[in-house]
């Protein structure tokens, strides 16, 4: 692994800068290829991840991996990571407070892994990253803020009770790896909202 990405995994591990430190049994902090021009985040872990501190390894997961399969891709080949970086009691959203005490370590992922695209799965990470809500309305959607490009779409664990959504989440995540071969080619892709001032 990246020795920068190293460091961060390791105060990850160790961070106590919020309340989610005193009820976690493991802080989770990303996984994956720093090579990958694109990183994936979800919103916080789950209570499989808090066991074993590693991201989207339970049911939402299997959805996330999945899509990516479906799309000729496998886990090893992208990055993943959370909004937060420790499971919220009974999985609720995580606050404010939480969300914008963590984002220094997911700035830091991204300014390490230089992502060609982020991209972000569901409202939370929606509305941390680019302040948006109603996922289900711009999903599908290229975003560029400040120079990064962005692709939304649902949260892998929307999709488990939903064959509609497991299909859109199929759907998105094969676009998804469209836009990264033509961006890894140097091509343009075509933005649909642009918040750069
Ligand atoms: N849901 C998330 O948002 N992240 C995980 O790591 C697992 C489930
Ligand atoms: Fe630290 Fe983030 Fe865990 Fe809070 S959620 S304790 S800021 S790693």
């Amino acid at each position: 692994m990246n020795e920068k990405l190293e460091t961060v995994k390791k105060n990850v591990i160790e961070c106590t800068k919020c309340e989610l430190a005193k009820t976690r049994n493991n802080s989770v902090p990303g996984k994956g290829n720093f090579h990958s021009s694109v990183i994936f985040v979800g919103e916080a872990p789950g209570k499989n991840e808090d066991m074993h501190g590693e991201p989207f390894i339970g049911v939402a997961g299997k959805k996330l991996s999945l899509a990516l399969e479906r799309a000729g891709i496998t886990r090893e080949e992208v990055y993943i990571t959370n909004i937060v970086k420790c499971r919220p009691p009974k999985n609720r959203v995580p606050t404010t407070i939480e969300r914008s005490t963590c984002q220094e370590y997911l700035r830091q992922e991204i300014s390490i892994i230089k992502p060609k695209i982020i991209c972000i799965l569901g409202n939370t990470a929606f509305n941390s990253l680019l302040g948006g809500s109603e996922i289900t309305k711009f999903r599908g959607k290229v975003v560029r803020k400040d120079n990064q490009l962005y692709f939304l779409t649902v949260h892998p664990a929307a999709t488990i009770y939903n064959q509609e959504l497991i299909k859109t989440l199929q759907k998105d995540i094969r676009k998804l790896f469209d836009l990264v071969t033509e961006l890894e080619n140097s091509k343009k892709v075509k933005i649909d909202i642009d918040y750069t001032t």
